[in-house]
């Protein structure tokens, strides 16, 4: 497999991939005015929120004019559940499918032909880009159904010319006997359920570095770059990294391309991005961090405009695909963020330290309680199998001094036996709040 880690030759790329900016920003501007007026003429809610910004289509002549644009939230489309943000007739929408909604409504969308299509385009070109071809093998273990993971990743990988596995998420023994008998060289699954897959693993006596697996796309959940050593140590492949979200299409709005590993390149031609404050909405330079908002720029079904994602990241120039800006690795989503004692936490951070912590599993789980006014936040990690007593003490006073030092909050640490906290066979939930 002299392939590995390599770029695709350029003839294997999608013109869009070989655009010069120039061109590039005509695509997109063209496509933002079209997709503004088709928002304004079939969906109520965007007429209105135009109306009420005194903003009309016609007054996009720049790609910076969209900052004039009201923005979106999941509040909008939860109110206008299930279908009120719909712009084609039902008959033309050919798939939903809706975001969990832990609490309340679900969050609605849907594509027509051509935006199934599409989508199926761009997770092909992601699969590219994370270093797979045509004929390769792919073990699917992102959840089938009403999430957007499992069959969004399905039809492009059939589109870019693979052997699909639809394994979707759960019945983790099956999975890893199938992956030692199919031989896929490619997986597509959440960071925390790989993680729970190499486990699996070695319990069956199998060595995860000796599997066909060679590429993990993995997504739909932060992760960061020393879970990134982890994987790629353990399981002896290549870690990248895929985005989306289902109210702006689902995985495979932007990707990380194998022979960098520097960040994900969005798919410009399809999706605008901006970097916004989250607390004033002023649109932010490239480079800064802030939040991410999309636009979508070929969407029929649901044309989705300055959409507030919640994430948090910093758009930076393309290096693989020189056109198309990278965002940085996902931070973290402003919802995840702990604020202690007035210190703001994101569980990534804390990632960072127990993973570079000797001794210490990758899987934790953060739980926070109130003692009287005051917040406290216990880490619960697991040792790895052969920690020893003295080892988990000093591992323990580590990783608490090391969160003082470099989040800058006191916590307690509890170092707890292997395989004790639940694994997620999905999107990991590490917060368990007790306040
Ligand atoms: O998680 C779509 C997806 C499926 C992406 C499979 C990648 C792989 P939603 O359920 O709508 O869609 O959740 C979207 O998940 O706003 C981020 O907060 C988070 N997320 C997705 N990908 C990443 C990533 C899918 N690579 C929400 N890194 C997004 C960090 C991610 N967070």
């Amino acid at each position: 497999m002299t392939r590995l880690g390599a770029a695709p030759a350029a003839g294997d790329l999608d013109a869009a991939e070989r655009m010069g900016l120039d061109e590039l920003r005509a695509v997109q501007l063209e496509r933002l005015q079209s997709t503004l007026k088709h928002a304004y003429e079939h969906v109520p809610h965007y007429r209105d929120a135009f109306d009420r910004a005194g903003i009309k289509p016609a007054g996009c002549r720049s790609l910076a004019d969209l900052a004039d644009f009201p923005f979106t939230t999941k509040a909008d489309l939860r109110d206008n559940y299930p279908f009120g943000m719909f712009a084609v007739p039902k008959r033309d929408v050919r798939r939903i499918h809706a975001s969990s909604g832990t609490t309340g409504r679900p969050t609605v969308v849907g594509y027509t032909e051509r935006d199934l299509d599409t989508w199926a385009d761009l997770i092909a070109r992601s699969i590219r880009a994370a270093g797979g071809r045509p004929g390769d093998t792919v073990h699917i273990a992102y959840g089938y159904g009403l999430f957007t993971g499992g069959l969004g990743a399905h039809y492009g990988a059939e589109r870019l010319g693979c052997t699909v596995v639809p394994m979707s998420g759960g019945m983790t023994p099956r999975q890893v006997q199938l992956i030692h008998d199919f031989e896929p060289s490619i997986i597509m699954v959440t960071p925390s359920y790989m993680l729970a897959l190499v486990d699996e693993f070695e319990r069956q006596g199998l060595d995860p570095r000796e599997s066909s697996l060679r590429i993990g796309i993995f997504g739909a959940e932060p992760w960061t770059e020393a879970m990134r050593a982890e994987i790629e140590e353990r399981l002896n492949l290549h870690a990248v990294d895929i985005y989306g979200l289902s109210e702006v299409m689902g995985p495979g709005v932007a990707q990380e391309c194998v022979e960098t590993k520097d960040g994900l390149h969005i798919w410009e031609d399809h999706f605008y991005p901006e970097v916004v404050d989250p607390v004033t909405g002023a649109v932010l330079p490239d480079g800064e961090p802030g939040e991410l908002v999309f636009t979508s720029l070929t969407k029929q079904a649901l044309p989705i405009v300055r959409y507030r994602t919640r994430d948090l990241t910093t758009l930076l120039p393309g290096t693989a695909r020189p056109a198309f800006r990278r965002m940085a690795r996902i931070t973290g989503r402003s919802d995840d963020l702990i604020i202690l004692r007035g210190v703001n936490v994101f569980p990534t951070q804390l990632e960072e330290v127990l993973l570079g912590t000797e001794g210490l599993a990758p899987h934790f789980q953060l739980v926070l309680t109130r003692d009287g006014r005051l917040d406290a936040m216990a880490i619960r990690v697991e040792a790895r199998a052969d920690c020893t007593a003295d080892r988990r003490a000093a591992a323990a006073a580590e990783v608490a001094a090391a969160v003082k030092d470099r989040v800058g909050v006191s916590v307690s640490v509890e170092v707890i036996d292997p395989d004790t906290l639940e694994r997620s066979v999905g999107k990991l939930q590490r917060v368990v709040d007790r306040r």
